[in-house]
Parts: structure tokens; C-alpha cells; sequence
């Protein structure tokens, strides 16, 4: 493993610099073939930005690959990471990011490709990405993965409809529910928004990896491969939400999901936060989603707005009733979507009370918050070399805004909060049980259970 040591107990970061390790692959093989999707993506759509803007289209989707290109070059040849050139409203933060990384000295070189923290430099690639985009204004907007978000979501039809119609009928008999169908109810619906995660498309390099099946009917098979199942925990967050309003009635908590992927993900995440409300388990559901696109997959307002659309004007009753039950949720502010740049910075989420207070005082109001996928169980437990062993409390290091549960499948060598030997004996057995998405883990801590 990596030569670096643990600074005040505090583990090193994972990076591409321990040679053959997961970090390392991605970087040299799986990053340069989203880089070489991405232009490919430009490229087709080339008589688009002509139809679009003309001349100064050509140029721009020139100027954009020529961009993209030496980005890769960069990357490839393990160059030092350089200050955005762009005026965007993150630049700076950004730009102050690389600065502490290069120390007190300001060294230039001290931060590169391979070297560096895995964690900082993909995000960096996408923020990139980006920069290429917006030096070049009339295709600034043109999202380049937009085209895999929507294809995965059609490819996904069967099982988006399978959820749709479970839903539906569970809305309709909702009044009939007692307390034990309720808690099962739940249950199936935070394990299907848990399993949608392995529905992410930077894992497979842009490569299509949709649901094709319902998984609803998969969830006792999927279980075994639950590694911590906390959603115990989570129900009951939910049950102690819940207090006398001035009229006497019961009022619930707030709920605050931090989405990751667009596609089957999104739905069942939509589904889930359905279900909170109809059922009284939510007052008001707040989704946090990626104010640009960000590791191919992951939610824009775009895709958030598109997905329900879409689901409403679907050819499928319960699919359209669904649709349009979430478009009103959303009028009527029951539920509501918000971007934050933090969302898309490299920092760990231990950073955020001091680098976004804003962002971690929206966060302290929820009852509630879930953590989708495995950027966010990342960024949630610093990326670092954590012992299999070492608490989850431990890794959030001081990240408690409210109670958190993590809703991951496992796509990254991070892993804590397993038994003594769970870690090792799945090593044993599948080398590659952290990366290949077949685990998963729903794992929840409250910041109550620090008092
Ligand atoms: O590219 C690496 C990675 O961060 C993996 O950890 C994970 O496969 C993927 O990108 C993002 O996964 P998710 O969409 O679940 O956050
Ligand atoms: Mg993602």
C-alpha cells in the first residue's frame, strides 16, 4: 500500500500514485476514456452547434476539443494540475483549493495527475471539463453527458414502470396500512433507491449499465450483500421526527436527499421521497443536486426537471401518475431541488462546515439527510486509507450536520464500520469486492449519539 503515514491518526488519501491500486487504474485508463467519449460527443454535434450558432459554432466545438485534448495530454503524462482560467463563481475557491494542496512554498509542481489525491484530481477532470465548455460561450450550456443520462433512462422503462405501479398501489391503499406494512413498505423502497446506485455510468467508463429488470424482485436475493444494514436506524430518525403540530395533528420531519446518478437512480430516489411524503413519514423532501454536469451520471436540475417530465408524459398510467404527482410536490414546495457549488468542489465534507457554512447550516435544518453513492460515501469519509475497522464517526471527522445515512454501493477501496475480519475475509474471497458495485452498505450515524 502507500508509502505515506497517517497524520494525526488521520490516514493518507487514496491516490494514484500506489501503482496498480484502484485509484491508479481509473486515472490512467478509465478518466482518458471518459475524455475521449466526451470529445467524440462534441464532435457528433458538430452540425448541431452549426445549425445553432453558425460559424462561431465550428469554432467553438473546435476550440473545445483542442481544450480537451491537451487536458488529456495533461493527465496522461502526469502533469502538474493548473488554476482554472475561467471566471466562473467557483474559480476561486478552486483555485484556493490548489493552493493549499501546493503548500506553504506555492511549489507548481507539487500537484499532479498520479500524485496527488485521487479524490481532488477526478474531480478536477470534470471541473475541467467544464472550463473547456464555458471558455467557449455559445456551447457554455451543452451538457456532454447528456446523452447517456437520457439513455439510461429509457433503457431502464421496465423497471421504472415495476416501481411505478408499486408505488401507485401502495398510495392507493395507504390509509389501510398498518404500522408493520408501513416499515415494510419503507424498507423495500430505501433498498431499491440503495440498489439503483449501481446504475452509475463513470464506473463504466461511460459504458451503458441500466436496470433492465424490477428490483423490487431482487431485493432478499440482494440482501446477503448488504455489508451494513442500518435502516433500522434510519426508520426510527424518522418516527422521532415526528411531533404534535399547533392543530394537535402529527407533523413529521424534513428530509434532505443528496442525489447522485440521473437514470434509474433518480427514479427510485424520486419513488422513495414519494413514499416519505404520502405516508406521513416526510413533512418536505429536499434534494441537493450538481449545479454543472459532474462524473458523467450524476443529477443536474436539467435531468431533474427532464426526469419528472418525462415520467409524467409517459405512454403508462402509473408511471404518468407519478409524474404528475411529483410535479405537484414540487409547485407546492413539498418538495424542492437546490445546487450548491460545494457539491461540486473537491473537498472532503469534514471541510464544509468551514469552507460552505451556508451549505452545512441548509443541511443542520433536516431531520434526515441520505447520502447517495459512492462520490458521496468519498467525500463523507475523506477517501483516506481508513482500517476496514475504524468507526464511520470516526471517518466523518466532525461532519454531523444532522443524522446522515450513506446509501452506497461499494465502487472505491473506502470501506469502514465492518467487524473485525469482515474485511479481510472478503479480500480473501473477492479481491475486488470495494470496486466491483456488487456490495453495499446503509450505513447511519446521528449526531445525538455523540452526546
Ligand atoms: O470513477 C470513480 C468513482 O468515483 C467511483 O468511486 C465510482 O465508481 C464512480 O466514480 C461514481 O460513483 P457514484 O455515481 O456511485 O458516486
Ligand atoms: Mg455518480
Amino acid at each position: 500500500m502507500a508509502a505515506d503515514k497517517c497524520v494525526h491518526g488521520v490516514p493518507p488519501s487514496l491516490s494514484a500514485k500506489v501503482v496498480g491500486s484502484f485509484a491508479y487504474l481509473t486515472i490512467r485508463d478509465r478518466l482518458p476514456t471518459i475524455l475521449t467519449k466526451v470529445v467524440d460527443t462534441i464532435h457528433r454535434n458538430k452540425n448541431k452547434f452549426f445549425e445553432e450558432y453558425g460559424e462561431e459554432g465550428i469554432q467553438a466545438e473546435k476550440q473545445t476539443i483542442g481544450l480537451l485534448s491537451k487536458l488529456r495530454n495533461e493527465l496522461q503524462t502526469d502533469k502538474p494540475v493548473l488554476a482554472l482560467a475561467d471566471s466562473l463563481q467557483d474559480a476561486e475557491s478552486w483555485n484556493q483549493y490548489l493552493q493549499r494542496h501546493q503548500g506553504p512554498q506555492g511549489d507548481p509542481d507539487s500537484v499532479s495527475w498520479f500524485q496527488s489525491p485521487w479524490l481532488y484530481v477526478e474531480c478536477y477532470m470534470y471541473r475541467r471539463i467544464q472550463e473547456a465548455l464555458w471558455l467557449n460561450p455559445p456551447i457554455s450550456d451543452y451538457d456532454v453527458f447528456n446523452e447517456a443520462k437520457t439513455q439510461s433512462y429509457f433503457e431502464s422503462q421496465q423497471a421504472v414502470m415495476a416501481l411505478c405501479t408499486y408505488l401507485g398501489g401502495v398510495n392507493k391503499n395507504k390509509e389501510d396500512l398498518s404500522k408493520n406494512q408501513l416499515l415494510d413498505t419503507f424498507n423495500k423502497l430505501l433498498k431499491v433507491s440503495l440498489w439503483g446506485n449501481k446504475c452509475d455510468l463513470s464506473i463504466s467508463a461511460g459504458q451503458k449499465n441500466s436496470q433492465k429488470t424490477s428490483p423490487l424482485d431482487s431485493l432478499s436475493s440482494l440482501q446477503p450483500f448488504i455489508l451494513v444494514d442500518d435502516s433500522n436506524l434510519v426508520w426510527l430518525t424518522l418516527i422521532s421526527a415526528q411531533r404534535p403540530g399547533q392543530s394537535g395533528k402529527i407533523t413529521a420531519g424534513r428530509v434532505d436527499i443528496v442525489l447522485d446518478n440521473a437514470g434509474f437512480e433518480l427514479v427510485s430516489d424520486l419513488v422513495l421521497a414519494d413514499f416519505l411524503i404520502s405516508s406521513g413519514l416526510a413533512r418536505e423532501v429536499q434534494f441537493h443536486g450538481k449545479c454543472f454536469p459532474w462524473f458523467v451520471s450524476d443529477v443536474t436540475v436539467n435531468d431533474f426537471q427532464w426526469t419528472i417530465r418525462q415520467t409524467m408524459a409517459a405512454n403508462h398510467m402509473w408511471m404518468s401518475k407519478s409524474g404528475v404527482q411529483w410535479q405537484s410536490y414540487v409547485k407546492e414546495g413539498v418538495w424542492s431541488y437546490h445546487d450548491h457549488p460545494f457539491w461540486t468542489q473537491p473537498h472532503e465534507f469534514s471541510d464544509m462546515a468551514a469552507d460552505a457554512p451556508d451549505l452545512y447550516a441548509t443541511l443542520q435544518g433536516a431531520d434526515l439527510v441520505l447520502f447517495k453513492g459512492d462520490l458521496n460515501y468519498r467525500k463523507l469519509t475523506g477517501d483516506r486509507e481508513w482500517d476496514h475497522t475504524a468507526g464511520f464517526d470516526t471517518a466523518l471527522r466532525g461532519f454531523t450536520p444532522a443524522p446522515l445515512c450513506s446509501l452506497r454501493t461499494l465502487k472505491a477501496n473506502v470501506q469502514v464500520g465492518l467487524q473485525p475480519g469482515q474485511g479481510e475475509k472478503l479480500t480473501s474471497q473477492e479481491p475486488d469486492w470495494m470496486t466491483s458495485g456488487k456490495y453495499a452498505v446503509i450505513q447511519f450515524h446521528s449526531p445525538k449519539s455523540e452526546q
